[in-house]
């Protein structure tokens, strides 16, 4: 087992170099190069960061902004199930932050935060586009409108259970 880990780790390592080389001394890929290292790494560690920057000749605090300006980048592992939940006006109005208070106290995390299991992150981001279904959660990506506390845990909960 630790040999096939140790053969995915590399095979990583290798992609991730690839990407730096493919875009060396290129500045204008930055949010591109940091949308497809998060990909291979799952987060964007800070000696990654580093490394990114000297690669693609930007300043170490351009990459750092970068990443705490997009709610998608994130420098800290993530779960296995990232939930994210609207906090945009529409979803606000009806009731987000009541939901958002009851997965951090279920789970034990405050938004931006992992479970120690390494299994669910949440974070609370802005409008995503869905409006007319709010209050709209997503869990790795995939969107659950009209949902309210109790329907975000059964939900949550069944991705936990892999039944989603
Ligand atoms: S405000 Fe939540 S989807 Fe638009």
């Amino acid at each position: 087992m630790a040999i096939v880990k140790e053969k995915v780790q590399q095979e990583t390592i290798e992609q991730i170099e690839k990407v730096l080389t493919k875009h060396k001394g290129d500045s204008e890929a930055l949010i591109e190069v940091l949308h497809q290292i998060q990909q291979l790494v799952g987060y964007l560690p800070h000696d990654l960061q580093k490394k990114i920057a000297d690669q693609l000749e930007v300043a170490p605090g351009e990459v750092a902004s970068v990443i705490s300006f997009y709610a998608h980048f994130s420098d800290q592992p993530r779960g296995k199930f990232q939930v994210a939940l609207c906090k945009g006006t529409a979803c606000y109005v009806k009731g987000s932050v009541d939901i958002i208070n009851k997965i951090e106290q279920k789970y034990d995390i405050k938004a931006g935060e992992t479970t120690e299991d390494g299994l669910l992150s949440l974070d609370v981001v802005r409008c995503l586009g869905a409006c007319g279904l709010s209050p709209v959660m997503t869990v790795n990506g995939k969107a659950h409108g009209m949902i309210n506390p109790e329907k975000a845990i059964n939900i949550i909960e069944k991705y936990l259970r892999n039944e989603m």
